[in-house]
């Protein structure tokens, strides 16, 4: 094997050890640490999260003035180094923020795009476990994502939609916003009396002085931040508890009540249909936002209490559902497997379909099927979308879900369903990748899918046969 010369092996050794140093700062790694990554290391959204330290919890106070459209709000996270820290990014866009503290003390901080750079007085040690506050207010902006489409908190005439999937939630509150990054959350939101605030999980507490009614919510299970919401407006309220204990709150503006009453009806029997086929339903509380909000174009899983830009129709309902166990307990670890998401949501629907005296997944798949080579349905494959562009287009929905069904008829159904339920219990209120996928459905049925899986998922154009 070729060596290079020993005077430029030593030249090299040399240099190296001045580089880091130049990198790290003159004391070196171990006395002053080191920066955390400005991102959680997705390349569709290189951004997206931070590097350093994990999120446990965050206590949002808000204050949203519907009117003049002004926020003002207060975030404490409580973090956990993984490294020696001697500082760490936050994501934000758009707001002033006025002040931040780390364990009480204030701390130096700047912007630079959507990074909030804060360097605390000390380095964080691993495994430290610290408490970060930052005060803030504005006028929050929704951010345009790749592909056109807008999300974060999209004001309405009523209040605000707030959506943040992919990238959104960095739009109203300082987040570690990568679905790698899960936490639990307080989120407190003070309104114009009259108007409603729905975030995730469990309304602890309502009260209205001076004209204001403030909203308190917990979600106490592990939350990506795309997944939580704040949404405003003038709804009208519904709650209970369904045969199997799930607490209900249903939110609907006005406007789209009557159309939403004959699908919201159906939530129980939905959630229940869905928990025989994926296992328990992995939340406490369950029940809709149906917002008015036309041109926002789309809906959105959030944890346990799913917004809609309208009415929705049963799909739709069943779409969103489904996603509570896959994409929100079972979340992604990058953008790229979003069909991990999309296309068992979009599965779960054909699967209803099936079930409810509709068109069977088969009759589904063929009629996909016959498109021809040159549709925009297999314009890339579902398991490579290539970019944050492509994650929310029809190859990703539907290729994913035939894909899906294509395992089902490798495998046979009774391990098709031991597969969905053994992947919703193996990843509860955790992360799935699609090998585990791939390998958690070769165990189960004994059968190599290798073969499947590249030809569905990963190999460009219509596959040759199905
Ligand atoms: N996950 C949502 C769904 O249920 C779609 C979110 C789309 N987001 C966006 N920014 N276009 O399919
Ligand atoms: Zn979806």
């Amino acid at each position: 094997a070729h060596r290079p010369p020993a005077r430029r092996r030593t030249a090299l050794l040399a240099t190296v050890p001045v580089a880091l140093a130049a990198l790290v700062g003159a004391t070196g790694p171990t006395a002053a640490g080191a920066p955390g990554a400005p991102g959680a290391g997705d390349p569709y959204f290189p951004l997206s999260g931070n590097g350093g330290y994990h999120v446990r919890h965050y206590d949002l106070t808000l204050r949203y003035d519907t009117s003049s459209r002004h926020l003002d709000g207060r975030a404490v996270l409580a973090a956990r180094a993984g490294q020696d820290l001697s500082r760490f990014d936050l994501d934000l866009t758009g707001l002033k923020v006025t002040g931040v503290t780390v364990d009480g003390t204030s701390a130096a901080f700047r912007r630079a795009g959507q990074e909030l750079v804060v360097t605390p007085g000390h380095t964080l040690r691993t495994g430290r476990v610290f408490r970060v506050t930052v005060a803030y207010d504005g006028t929050p902006q929704p951010v345009t994502d790749p592909d056109g489409s807008a999300d974060g908190w999209i004001p309405t005439d009523d209040g605000a939609f707030v959506a943040g999937e992919p990238q959104g939630a960095m739009t109203w509150f300082p987040a570690n916003a990568h679905p790698r990054d899960k936490s639990s959350y307080d989120i407190t939101i003070t309104v114009p009396q009259g108007r409603t605030a729905v975030s995730n999980g469990e309304l602890l507490g309502r009260r209205t002085e001076h004209g204001r009614t403030t909203f308190h919510w917990r979600e106490s299970r592990p939350m990506a931040a795309y997944l939580a919401t704040a949404t405003v407006g003038t709804f009208r309220v519904e709650q209970y508890t369904t045969p199997d204990g799930i607490h209900v709150y249903n939110a609907v503006d006005p406007r789209e009540a009557s159309a939403a009453a004959p699908v919201l009806k159906k939530l129980p029997s939905v959630l229940a249909w869905e928990s025989g086929l994926f296992g328990p339903y992995p939340f406490r509380s369950a029940g809709s936002v149906v917002d008015h909000a036309p041109g926002v174009g789309y809906a959105l899983e959030t944890q346990t209490r799913p917004l809609y830009d309208s009415a929705p129709d049963i799909s739709t309902l069943v779409h969103e559902s489904a996603h509570q166990w896959f994409g929100d307990s079972v979340s992604l670890t990058a953008w790229k497997d979003i069909w991990l998401n999309e296309g068992f949501a979009t599965y779960a629907e054909w699967l209803y379909a099936e079930q409810h005296g509709g068109d069977s997944a088969q009759k589904t798949f063929d009629a996909l099927y016959a498109r021809s080579a040159g549709d925009h349905l297999w314009a890339f494959p579902p398991g490579d979308p290539g970019s944050g562009r492509n994650i929310f287009d029809t190859p990703v929905y539907a290729r994913g879900a035939m894909t899906l069904h294509e395992v089902r008829k490798a495998v046979g159904d009774a391990d098709f369903f031991r597969i969905l339920r053994a992947w919703a219990a193996a990843h509860r209120e955790a992360h799935g990748t699609t090998a585990q996928f791939e390998r958690l459905a070769e165990r189960i049925s004994g059968k190599r899918l290798d073969g499947l899986f590249r030809t569905w998922l990963f190999t460009e154009g219509k596959p040759k046969n199905a």
